[in-house]
């Protein structure tokens, strides 16, 4: 049994690290006197976009509601298809369906978890007008890959970054290689609020005025409506001025996310670990394995007092709510794979020594007590893919 019961997330971590510097930003908030559509919000586009590069942030209440507005902003919707995977958030297909378009999925590669750029084109025809990459778990997608291919299309290439903020792509930060980027800023999230919030990213400035108005009633001045279908989506002034403090720790916590992650990478003792690829920086906003036989392997991790989470253990194009898409059982083999033995384990900025050893001596004796002793080798951490 593990000494500690180690928790999935530590919230709280978040605001101990800098609890003064928080608190005073949020005294000043409340004694300004501005709360929506504020100098706060105007800091926060304006630090986000240089962070990532130079181009146009606009804050908006979620991250579903950047995949949205990202969506709309470029002018895709009814009668539109968009290209993802079903092995992500739920979110990924409520944006894309919430803009009116259809969602269509293509497979994962099993090595990192992210779309597969060769499944792409087989399943685009003329009604198709872009591709939502997903930088799952804070691996960067094959962007290059996947660029080649929008480009000789002609489609849009979107990078839904919720789970990547900081990941870098040949040197780029992931939002900055797509036309369009969504993130969630989602208190679990490597740039999280301290409740909803969300951004679209571009450097395309009419696409991002277009953002900007539907975002607030479809208005290009006040009491002055030019958008259909514009609604009430902003990032308040609180959460903005909260989120200007968490970007300046970004790089600094995700370096320690690399350093925890570099630690389970040399002593886990599992069948499949994470693989990042050369040319890219992992942000680790997950830690993902691979067991066969996820549920006794979990269980056992119960036993030792280590929570896990599973994400995600059914794939989109097998959930009721997109029955309407008719996907199948078997259409996605290595998505359908990935839901049946993905575990994430815990990893935050904030996790001690301690309890991470307490997780690694849990895994290797949990993995080792499934795979018996005369099949040890197996449990010998080979890469997956
Ligand atoms: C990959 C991905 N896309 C989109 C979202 C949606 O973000 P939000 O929860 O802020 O709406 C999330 C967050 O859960 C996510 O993980």
């Amino acid at each position: 049994m593990a000494s500690r019961s180690v928790p999935f997330h530590d919230l709280r971590q978040r605001f101990d690290r800098a609890p003064a510097e928080f608190r005073t930003t949020v005294e000043r908030v409340l004694a300004g006197g501005r709360y929506v559509l504020g100098p706060e919000l105007e800091a926060f586009e304006r630090e986000f976009a240089e962070y990532l590069g130079g181009g146009h942030t606009v804050g908006v209440a979620s991250g579903t509601d950047a995949i949205e507005l990202a969506l709309r902003g470029a002018g895709i919707g009814p009668g539109d298809e968009v290209i993802t995977v079903a092995h992500t958030a739920v979110a990924t297909a409520c944006g894309i369906e919430r803009a009116g378009a259809r969602p269509v999925f293509v497979d994962i590669r099993s090595d990192d978890f992210t779309i597969d750029p060769r499944k792409v084109p087989a399943a685009v025809n003329h009604r198709t007008r872009a591709v939502v990459a997903v930088h799952l778990y804070g691996q960067p997608a094959r962007l290059k890959e996947l660029k080649t291919v929008t480009d000789r299309i002609g489609l849009l290439l979107v990078e839904d970054c919720a789970q990547a903020h900081g990941a870098r792509y040949g040197g780029l930060p992931v939002g900055a290689v797509g036309h369009i980027a969504a993130f969630s800023f989602y208190p679990t999230k490597n740039l999280g609020a301290f409740g909803d919030a969300g951004a679209v990213f571009t450097g395309d400035a009419a696409i991002a005025e277009k953002v900007r108005r539907l975002r607030n009633y479809g208005q290009v001045e006040r009491f002055h409506h030019v958008d259909p279908g514009g609604f009430n989506s902003r990032l308040d002034e609180i959460q903005a001025a909260l989120l200007r403090v968490a970007l300046r720790r970004l790089d600094a916590d995700n370096a320690e996310r690399q350093r925890l992650a570099d630690r389970y990478l040399g002593r886990l003792r599992v069948p499949s670990l994470p693989c990042p690829r050369p040319d890219t920086e992992h942000a680790y906003h997950l830690f993902v394995v691979r067991h066969p036989h996820r549920e006794w392997f979990r269980d056992g991790l119960r036993r030792r007092g280590v929570e896990t989470l599973v994400h995600y253990p059914v794939p989109i194009h097998l959930q009721p709510a997109y029955a309407h898409l008719a996907g199948r059982p078997g259409d996605l083999p290595d998505t359908e794979r990935a839901a049946r033995e993905v575990v994430s384990l815990p990893l935050y900025p904030g996790l001690t020594g301690e309890l991470q050893d307490a997780v690694i001596a849990a895994v290797n004796s949990a993995a080792v007590a499934e795979w018996g002793t005369e099949n040890r080798q197996a449990t010998a951490p080979v890469l997956s893919g």
